[in-house]
């Protein structure tokens, strides 16, 4: 049985995400939200995939570096128009060094719960604070975890139906170390396929914890991109963490 590690996801998926998620949000509004944060400075995104943020942002006139571990979702990246020209350093995104700083360092879709444990995402925070120019912002957005969504421990979502083709989600709950493995099983008239993804989900008190570990101090928080205010009731998050005791 092949092991999981930080490239896995990428790999299984590249050649069908953008068909998946390249609208899976508000793009415009997220890449307007990002330009301002950035303000005339350079940004850093962390697990940039096939550019679905990063080149549309490249496009208003921001530079952007990007670091990924998925060799096949970079190469998506590369054709896009304007992808090219995005400077990109393979590897894990909790270790890799990037040459600079920047002003703004993002990582959007749920992408920093991807790393697989608590040490691996302070690792990560520790790394975004090497990162930051003084003053800089780093901006997470992620789910709010909803531990109810798994009855018995587990939970399977039909996400689509399609005239040639079915998407399953089956998924496994560990509530003590927060990890969710999953599997999006892909019935199609050639076969069936399997695109894995496993994620250690974090609390927002907890993000902002590691913050403060790292440096960092929650500076604001959205429910969204259209920065509608964060409730209880919220189910995602957008935050920015800026530099300060
Ligand atoms: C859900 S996709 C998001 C891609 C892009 N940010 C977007 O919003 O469309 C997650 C991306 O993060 C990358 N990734 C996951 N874990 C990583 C890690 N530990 N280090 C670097 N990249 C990682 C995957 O290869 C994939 O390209």
């Amino acid at each position: 049985m092949e092991s999981y590690d930080p490239a896995t996801y990428g790999e299984r998926i590249a050649d069908i995400y953008d068909d998946l998620y390249e609208r899976m949000s508000d793009v415009e509004t997220t890449v307007a939200t990002l330009a301002e944060l950035a303000a005339g400075g350079s940004a850093l995104e962390l697990g940039i995939g096939t550019g679905r943020i990063a080149v549309p942002l490249a496009a208003r006139g921001v530079t952007v570096h990007g670091i990924d571990s998925s060799a096949a979702m970079v190469e998506r990246l590369k054709a896009r128009p304007g992808g090219a020209t995005i400077p990109i350093s393979i590897g894990d995104f909790a270790e890799v060094r990037v040459e600079g700083r920047f002003s703004l360092v993002y990582v959007v879709f749920n992408t920093f719960f991807g790393l697989p444990s608590q040490e691996a995402q302070i690792r990560c925070f520790a790394s975004v604070a090497h990162h930051l120019e003084p003053g800089g912002a780093f901006v997470i957005e992620a789910f709010v975890p909803d531990p109810a969504r798994f009855a018995g421990g587990q939970n399977t979502q039909t996400s689509r139906v399609e005239v040639d083709r079915v998407i399953i989600d089956l998924s496994r709950h560990d509530p003590v170390d927060q990890r969710v493995v999953t599997q999006h099983v892909l019935i199609e008239p050639s076969g069936v396929r399997l695109c894995p993804v496993q994620i250690r989900y974090a609390w927002p008190s907890e993000l902002d914890l590691m913050a403060r570990l790292a440096g960092l101090r929650l500076h604001a928080r959205w429910e969204g991109w259209h920065r509608q205010p964060f409730t209880a009731r919220s189910p995602s998050h957008v935050s920015v963490y800026r530099p300060g005791p």
